[in-house]
């Protein structure tokens, strides 16, 4: 027989591709090649509070659920520095202004579904955001504080500071013991993982309406 990957790994290798072509972007790409003014990380910030306004929306009712309920953990919770990183960079009035792109509105509406009415794609979601923001996050941290002056780990990048996790190479150990436990059969496996690439093409979606919207005239 053989032998059976842990779910961890599958989720990985799986969306390994979809990753490196979130990762190379234009609009990333050239946000982190600083290339970009910091209008354009603004718009981003904001387009990521929508995600996260969804996500975390659903924390406490999904935290008894069996499947999702494990994930539930209030040191990931991002909307309060995502709110505090917009009111800097957009002033005390940033919540007026706040829109979402098309594609933004779209990602958002898939998690709240999936919160609603799908445990194991709400555990596709929350795995595609909050083990990548441990990640590649703080390499977007570094660079932002470089390009734009933001203090580090301070206002405007504070969404990437997890102030709880002491440890997050421990902490995404954890989580990945937590997925390789999660009670799905086979199955259900199958469908998180292609809803987690769907996860990542729904923010390389968002990446695009980015980059349209912040072409470099270079
Ligand atoms: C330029 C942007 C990005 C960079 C530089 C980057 C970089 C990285 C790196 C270095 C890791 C490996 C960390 C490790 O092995 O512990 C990682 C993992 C990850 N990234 Fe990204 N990433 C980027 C964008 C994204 C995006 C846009 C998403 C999805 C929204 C994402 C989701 C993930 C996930 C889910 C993991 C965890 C993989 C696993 O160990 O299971 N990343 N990233």
């Amino acid at each position: 027989m053989i032998r059976r990957m842990d779910f961890s790994a599958l989720i990985r290798t799986a969306s390994h591709e979809q990753h490196v072509e979130a990762e190379t972007s234009t609009f990333m790409a050239d946000l982190l090649g600083g290339r970009l003014g910091v209008e354009a990380y603004a718009r981003y910030t904001e387009q990521l509070w929508f995600v996260y306004e969804a996500l975390e929306a659903a924390a406490d009712r999904l935290a008894s659920d069996p499947v999702a309920g494990p994930f539930i953990r209030p040191e990931l919770l991002r909307r309060t520095a995502l709110e505090r990183d917009l009111a800097h960079l957009r002033g005390p009035g940033w919540r007026e202004s706040l829109s979402p792109l098309p594609a933004t509105r779209a990602y958002a509406a898939r998690v709240a579904e999936c919160a609603r009415e799908w445990p194991g794609g709400y555990v596709a979601h929350h795995y595609t955001r909050y083990l990548g923001d441990l990640s590649g996050g703080q390499i977007i941290r570094g660079k932002a504080e470089q390009t734009w002056g933001f203090a580090r780990k301070g206002d405007g990048v504070r969404f990437y500071v997890f102030e709880d996790i002491g440890n997050p190479a421990a902490f995404k150990r954890g989580y990945r013991e937590l997925l390789d436990a999660v009670p799905a059969d086979d199955l259900e496996k199958q469908r998180i993982v292609a809803e987690c690439k769907q996860a990542f093409a729904l923010n390389t979606a968002v990446f695009h309406a980015l980059g349209e919207e912040f072409p470099l005239t270079a």
